[in-house]
């Protein structure tokens, strides 16, 4: 654990926890003393990556499933007794432009990036307003505010996380939970990997930010960890940007 850790005990639930942001997110939980339930489709990379103990429980879990918020929420009362954090990472990023795209992606789409946001939220809600400071951290992307070329179902997920957390920002205030969305920039991960075979649009990616890189997962976790932190208490209904200033560059 870190000299100054700033979870200490902090019961978290993150999905998307075997690869990439979630992963990162994770591990720096833990360095900071999280308790956390780790929730993932890939069960190989999920138990390799966190083995069960005292701090981490795993849950193989499809987040789009109907039966997987009340399957999360209880994993976590199980394993922690509460739940103080939760950060809804996992997502995925099919692409197609509005005239070719089929029902069956933009269905997948919002129902992985979206709705599973919102049902696994509306679960674990009692739980957060039990722990008297309940965090919820939603993980968005630049295109939450803009668009990419052959991303419409990703970008219109990606604007619904923004409507959804800020809403859930205003209703919840009142029993201080906060609730804010990150909004990385082009991370290299799993989920970039594929897009990043094409030199034209990584190059693209790193002249757009003017810190003239790509980010790492590491980079992302990061600004989660000040989401979740005593430090943001009274910061609510935010998008937060991790891309090397990308957005703010013409
Ligand atoms: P990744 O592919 O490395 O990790 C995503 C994880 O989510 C994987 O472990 C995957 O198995 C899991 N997952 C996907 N669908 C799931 C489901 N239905 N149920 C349970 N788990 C599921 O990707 P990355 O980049 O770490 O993505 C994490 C989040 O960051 C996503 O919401 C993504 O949209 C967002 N993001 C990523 C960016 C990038 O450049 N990598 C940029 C902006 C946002």
């Amino acid at each position: 654990m870190t000299e100054s850790p700033k979870l200490r005990d902090k019961r978290c639930i993150i999905t998307g926890a075997a690869s990439g942001i979630g992963r990162a997110t994770a591990r720096l939980f833990l360095e900071h003393g999280a308790r956390i339930l780790a929730v993932d489709l890939q069960a190989g990379a999920l138990e390799k990556t966190f083995p069960d103990n005292a701090t981490t429980a795993t849950l193989v879990q499809d987040v789009a499933v109907p039966e997987a918020p009340a399957n999360i929420v209880s994993a976590a009362l199980d394993a922690m007794g509460g739940i103080d954090i939760l950060v809804n990472n996992a997502g995925i990023c099919l692409p197609g432009a509005a005239e070719n795209l089929d029902d069956d992606t933009w269905d997948r789409t919002m129902s992985v990036n979206v709705r599973s946001m919102f049902r696994i939220t509306r679960e674990a809600i009692p739980h957060l307003k039990e722990c008297g400071r309940g965090r919820i951290i939603n993980v968005g992307s630049i295109m939450s505010d803009m668009a990419g070329p052959g991303l419409c179902a990703y970008g219109a997920s990606k604007h619904a996380v923004a409507g959804l957390t800020k809403a859930m920002a205003v209703d919840l205030g009142q029993y201080c939970i906060t609730a804010n969305y990150l909004q990385p920039g082009s991370i290299i991960t799993a989920l970039s990997e594929p897009f990043m075979k094409d030199p034209g649009f990584k190059a693209y990616w790193e002249a757009k930010a003017p810190i003239g890189r790509l980010g790492n997962a590491e980079e992302v976790a990061a600004a989660a960890l000040y989401l979740a932190s005593n430090e943001a208490q009274f910061v609510s209904g935010v998008g937060l940007n991790v891309d090397g200033g990308a957005i703010v560059k013409f």
